[in-house]
């Protein structure tokens, strides 16, 4: 399976991160979209993995969830990763309290060396949004003009999640929960 290690966002955040995509889509020449359910955000790729290597990831990540506790985060602003001529991602970063989160994605990283997985030391969080897109306006003035939702987004869960295509159409599929400590 394909798979990576994520949040998964209430129904009502998808919502609003929509709504940010909707605005930068009004604003785009061009852009292959993310679809609404398919909005998270990536604490670590695993790429192809086997039933096996999906067990002791499991086992690891039980034990990460056991030493974190709940956090609060909330959308921040747009910006993107370049590529030749496009905007190669563009994303929604995250504001709250990054460093319970980031301290759980080291933790994280840091677990799955154990499995065998290269350490990432570039964490950058962010909700993609869209790729290859190119807009109608310069990037700065649509970052002024966006304003997400300013809502709670209490994380008390991280995810295995399954990546594949149905169909031509990728789908993220959460397959087990790391519920973290209460606070
Ligand atoms: P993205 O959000 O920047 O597109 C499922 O594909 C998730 O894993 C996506 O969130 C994607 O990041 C991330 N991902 C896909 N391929 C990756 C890779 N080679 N290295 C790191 N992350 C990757």
């Amino acid at each position: 399976m394909r798979a990576f290690i994520a949040i998964d966002f209430r129904d009502d955040i998808k919502k609003d991160i929509l709504a940010v995509q909707q605005f930068i889509r009004g604003h785009a020449l061009a852009g292959r979209w993310k679809q609404v359910n398919n909005f998270h955000l990536t604490l670590k790729f695993l790429g192809e993995i086997t039933p096996g290597a999906a067990d002791r990831v499991c086992a690891f990540m039980d034990d990460v969830a056991s030493r974190h506790s709940s956090f609060e985060l909330s959308l921040g602003q747009i910006g993107f990763f370049k590529g030749h001529g496009v905007l190669r991602v563009v994303w929604l970063g995250i504001e709250g309290d990054k460093d319970a989160l980031y301290e759980l994605q080291r933790d994280i990283d840091s677990s799955l060396v154990s499995v065998d997985f290269k350490s990432d030391n570039r964490f950058s969080p962010h909700i993609t949004l869209g790729q290859d897109v190119k807009l109608d306006m310069p990037f700065e003035d649509l970052r002024e003009a966006v304003s997400p939702a300013k809502c709670a987004i209490g994380v008390h869960a991280f995810y295995l999640m399954d990546s594949r295509v149905v169909e031509g159409r990728r789908i993220y599929t959460p397959i087990k929960q790391f519920p973290l400590a209460r606070r």
